[in-house]
């Protein structure tokens, strides 16, 4: 693709000029835009960037270790990378508390809290890069008038960091384009082609209180879901995921009864987000994932399949 081949090496160059020898400072996620963002400016300006990822423990599965991988010490970037284990803070702070609003802040807020702490051991730093991309810049200048739910994303931090400028080299590009940036710049495939994953993470897929047990439950169906439907090779699909639901229910293993959890499997085809359908995953497809799950994650004595739309129902379970 000669047009993105251009766009990177130009962004690179105006990069390099615009920065010079100063210092950015990232916050990312291990989302496309914020992985490719980060890349461009390692290819910019290699060390000069800081990258802070918060591993607030409500990531899927290994993801913290595969971000590492790409990023840390020993992938094929020249980036300072912090990486911080913060899974017990945010554990603690969401001890007790079901309400989806208030969870959502709380995890939020100790977002914020924890890069904050990084960014002041960092220092003063010139540019804080952001992975903003089009439809971001167009959503925010709408104002919503109704909030269904407070939004986290790893952009909104530059009250709390010490900083100059932004710097947002992905502010024109749709979607498509940032994860043809990212292929041009050589970022392995699982992190170019990962589906859209909320800020709060798993802490909005499991219904109610959040415990380390319900992060390991949800966490194994999830990643048994997406190795079933990525083996049947199921196409269009915009999102699909593992939630927990709040409820337990009666079941039998051997001659033994059992009062496990509920995992509910979702799967919607969309193409703006606003609104979706629930996919129809072939039935082997969840028949396959289900025996597994029941079988593989203890816990866990039966499986639903979510086939409401968007709306009423929204795509994320709170
Ligand atoms: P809903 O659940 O509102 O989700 O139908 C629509 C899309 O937005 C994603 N989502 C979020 N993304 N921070 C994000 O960065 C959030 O707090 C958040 N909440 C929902 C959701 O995964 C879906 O793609």
């Amino acid at each position: 693709d000669w047009k993105m081949d251009s766009f990177v090496r130009r962004t690179i160059c105006e990069l390099r000029e615009k920065i010079g020898n100063g210092r950015a400072l990232c916050a990312l996620s291990g989302g496309v835009d914020s992985s490719v963002a980060a890349v461009l400016l390692s290819k910019a300006i290699g060390s000069q960037l800081t990258c802070v990822f918060v591993d607030h423990g409500l990531l899927r599965k290994d993801e913290g270790d595969q971000v590492e991988a790409v990023f840390g010490p020993n992938g094929p970037y020249d980036v300072h990378f912090v990486r911080v284990n913060a899974k017990d803070r945010f554990y603690q702070k969401l001890a007790g508390v079901t309400d989806p609003e208030q969870k959502r802040k709380i995890i939020g807020e100790e977002f914020i809290r924890v890069f904050e702490e990084e960014a002041k051991k960092i220092g003063a730093v010139d540019y804080l890069v952001q992975g903003t991309i089009y439809p971001d810049v167009i959503e925010s200048g709408l104002g919503k008038s109704a909030v269904i739910k407070s939004h986290h994303n790893v952009g909104g931090l530059p009250d709390y960091v010490d900083f100059k400028e932004i710097v947002e080299p992905l502010r024109l590009l749709f979607k498509d384009e940032v994860r043809t940036a990212g292929r041009e710049l050589g970022i392995p495939d699982y992190l170019v082609n990962r589906q859209p994953f909320p800020g709060p993470g798993l802490g909005i897929r499991i219904i109610g209180e959040v415990t380390e047990e319900k992060v390991r439950i949800v966490q194994e169906a999830d990643a048994i879901y997406r190795e079933e439907v990525a083996k049947a090779g199921v196409e269009g699909l915009g999102q699909y995921f593992a939630a927990l639901t709040n409820m337990r229910s009666v079941g039998v293993m051997g001659d033994g009864r059992t009062y496990d959890y509920a995992i509910a499997l979702r799967a919607v085809m969309t193409s703006d987000f606003m609104t979706a359908e629930s996919a129809q995953l072939p039935w082997e497809v969840l028949q396959k994932t289900t025996s597994r799950i029941v079988n593989e994650v203890r816990g866990v004595n039966r499986v639903l399949y979510d086939c409401t739309g968007k709306p009423p129902a929204t795509i994320e379970f709170e």
